[in-house]
């Protein structure tokens, strides 16, 4: 038995899988996000820990694990979980879609050798700015930072005492040379920082530690190893069994990802695509990323009272794109345009325009800013002829139309909905224990859902458009 826990923004997911990979239990713990200031967005990473003791123990509650042989981790990316001498938190860990460091990521993206080294700009959300807004604003609580954790290798030091990362999320950090699979001393040097402050690096299939004595006796579990697991993307990757070359996946979480898997290492910055190493060794991957897709979703549902599933289950037939033009940049954006400061908006609003209407046109908003990172990675030279869909919002058939006609190619829906990152983390669990998994087999289709050829130029035009509300809006 294995057990993959994925740590997402808005929940802990925690499955179980037996040898064969199939799940045989699974166990959701919801939790919160903090926004304390306009472009903060923390959490307590106690919360994490709370989640996962609890998930554990229901998963126990449902199937037996005495036979538990390996956990992988997967979880949200960028996350600054900053723990002093003492291992524990010295503040609330700084998110993902966290833009407070807008000034500080500037600084250092202007210093040529983090592009070079790292692959990527230095986005406002990415690790690196944040702990320097730490040191320039909090400098009691820099001064004190004994290691810098992603959010899944706080929950991993919390499992098994050890600091350790791993590839895929610690090149999203602005301090590794991507390349080389290494933190780079230069980078963490014009940082304050020095690499006894970083943990130790594995790749995502290695084992990272062992399960602590104390924490599986209290839960009743063998002391099973802990592989070093992925960032949520890659995870989800590994999940979906995209890691070869020309495959790739949209994903419909809190945030939006068009992912595709490289046999090489193909960094291009200027296009604001990330370029991030995969979970598996000598793999790497690109990825143009929105900051809300779902989120954008639950922004409507928050404001109109009404639940993003009765917002989108009766909108009928994809048509002619909606007039109403919605950009979803509530908390900024990183591909194509990397601007913290960008908002929210919805022009060409009328008297007919109802909630059913704001809601389409926030689906298509979602569906231009995918097409945005389309084209963004087709600038590096990198296309895709179909991809998965997956993440909260891929239950939506009619959002997938709109997306799949957007950007011009099919989308294929696995059989078994939601579980991308739980189910990589599950199978790096399995490799780090030594079974064998073939990581490149995708999952069962439940269908495919085709471009709508007829509503192509249309929804080009409507794209056309956006382009266009962006250029105009993005000094406001
Ligand atoms: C990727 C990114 C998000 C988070 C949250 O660069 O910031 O996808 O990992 O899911």
């Amino acid at each position: 038995m294995y057990i993959g826990l994925d740590l997402g923004t808005s929940s802990l997911k925690a499955i179980a899988v037996d040898e064969a990979q199939r799940l045989v239990a699974e166990y959701s713990v919801p939790l919160t996000v903090q926004r304390p200031h306009d472009g903060w967005s923390e959490q307590d990473p106690q919360s994490w820990c709370d989640a996962t003791i609890e998930a554990l123990r229901a998963l126990a509650g449902k199937v037996d694990l005495s036979g538990l042989r390996g956990i992988g981790l997967g979880g949200h990316m960028h996350g600054a979980t900053l723990v002093g001498a003492d291992d524990a938190p010295l503040r609330p860990c700084m998110l993902w879609n966290d833009t407070r460091s807008a000034k500080q990521a500037a600084a250092m993206d202007a210093d040529a050798r983090f592009r070079n080294l790292t692959g990527n700009i230095v986005f406002p959300g990415f690790t690196a700015p944040k702990v320097d807004w730490v040191r320039e604003n909090e400098p009691d609580v820099f001064e004190k930072i004994a290691k810098v954790l992603l959010p899944k290798d706080y929950l991993r030091l919390f499992l098994t005492g050890e600091h350790v990362s791993e590839m895929s999320d610690a090149a999203g950090t602005s301090w590794l040379d991507t390349g080389a699979r290494d933190w780079s001393d230069d980078l963490l040097a014009a940082c304050h920082l020095s690499r006894d402050q970083m943990p130790a690096l594995v790749e995502g299939s290695a084992v990272s530690g062992q399960l602590r004595a104390d924490l599986a006796a209290a839960l009743g579990l063998p002391r099973c190893v802990i592989a070093g697991g992925a960032g949520d993307n890659a995870a989800a990757a590994i999940g979906a069994g995209v890691v070869r070359d020309g495959t790739g996946f949209v994903s419909l979480g809190t945030s939006g990802v068009l992912f595709a898997a490289n046999a090489g290492y193909r960094p291009d910055p200027a296009t604001a695509v990330h370029t991030f190493c995969h979970a598996v060794p000598d793999t790497w991957h690109q990825m143009g990323v929105i900051l809300a897709a779902t989120d954008a979703l639950n922004w409507l549902a928050q404001l109109t009272g009404q639940s993003a599933v009765a917002l989108t289950q009766d909108l009928g037939d994809v048509t002619a794109p909606s007039r109403t033009l919605f950009l979803p940049y509530l908390g900024g954006e990183r591909t194509p345009h990397n601007n913290a400061a960008i908002r929210g908006q919805f022009l060409h609003l009328d008297h007919a325009t109802d909630a059913k209407e704001a809601a389409r046109a926030v689906l298509q908003g979602v569906c231009y800013a995918f097409a945005d990172c389309r084209d963004a990675l087709a600038a590096t030279g990198t296309t895709l002829p179909r991809a998965l869909a997956m993440g909260g919002g891929a239950k939506s058939d009619h959002w997938l139309e709109m997306m799949a006609t957007t950007l011009g190619f099919p989308l294929d829906v696995p059989e078994a909905g939601d579980f991308g990152a739980a189910l990589g983390a599950a199978r790096l669990g399995m490799m780090a224990a030594g079974a064998s998994t073939d990581i490149a087999t995708q999952p069962p289709l439940a269908k495919t859902i085709a471009p709508n050829t007829d509503l192509s130029a249309a929804m080009a035009d409507g794209h056309g458009r956006y382009t266009q509300a962006y250029s105009i809006l993005k000094d406001l």
